[in-house]
């Protein structure tokens, strides 16, 4: 947990921290307010952290609230990780995107695929597509951090290439490593109403019963 006159983090940057590796070099895309890249550089945890966004007006945001710790931190305009030269950090975290713009980010660079890199990825939504995209491009979920922010759960995860993709079952995209965790009864809750909800739109047949099943095992685990 960072200890620095850095603003104060939401639970769910506060995880995101957490992940990112001491004495690494970062990049936090998206960073909007910046208030992540200013508690990695406040602390010394991080040498140097990029700070990047797609707009303009955020990254000026960021620029003020890092602007105590100078060189620590750069800032950069530009979409995802176009802006890093591969090998310029260690450490990339994507937070608070949904998963279908942090999978686009990630496909855009090859490079990234690749096990020196520590990702730090804190999907805003659809937490178990990207959970199954890890899986079947070859990264491993090393951990995941289950966490309320602002009433909502996130699950904040950090992933590793490793090359061997696989295909993941439907239970292990919804709850990945979050079981036993303090409120994963109450996350899995939220995540069957919305799988509850994509089963009524399905067509009788197959998939519909494969996603019943999918929500009682949900529902089992849920009320442990
Ligand atoms: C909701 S904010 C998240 C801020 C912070 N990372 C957090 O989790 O609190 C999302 C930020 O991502 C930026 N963004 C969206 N798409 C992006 C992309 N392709 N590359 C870089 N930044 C992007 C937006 O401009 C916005 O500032």
């Amino acid at each position: 947990m960072h200890t620095c006159n850095a603003p104060r983090l939401d639970a769910r940057l506060a995880a995101a921290y957490d992940f990112v590796r001491p004495g690494h070099a970062a990049a936090d895309i998206g960073c909007d307010h910046g208030k992540l890249s200013a508690a990695l550089a406040g602390s010394g945890r991080c040498p140097l952290v990029l700070a990047c966004d797609l707009r303009p007006g955020p990254l000026e945001k960021a620029r003020m609230t890092c602007a105590p710790y100078g060189d620590k931190v750069q800032c950069r305009l530009g979409s995802g990780l176009s802006v890093l030269e591969p090998g310029e950090v260690d450490d990339i975290i994507i937070a608070g995107m949904g998963a279908e713009t942090i999978i686009e980010i990630l496909e855009a660079a090859p490079w990234v695929f690749d096990a020196r890199y520590n990702l730090v990825l804190v999907p805003a939504t659809k937490h178990s597509i990207l959970r199954r995209w890890l899986a079947r491009r070859g990264f491993a979920l090393r951990a995941e951090t289950l966490c309320q922010a602002a009433g909502r759960w996130y699950a904040v995860m950090n992933a590793q290439y490793t090359g061997a993709a696989r295909e993941p079952d439907g239970l292990f995209c919804l709850t990945g490593l979050t079981n036993g965790q303090p409120g994963c009864s109450e996350y899995y809750a939220v995540q069957n109403e919305k799988l509850k909800k994509y089963r009524l739109g399905l067509p009788e047949g197959t998939e519909r019963d494969a996603v019943g099943e999918l929500i009682a095992e949900l529902d089992a685990l849920a009320a442990r």
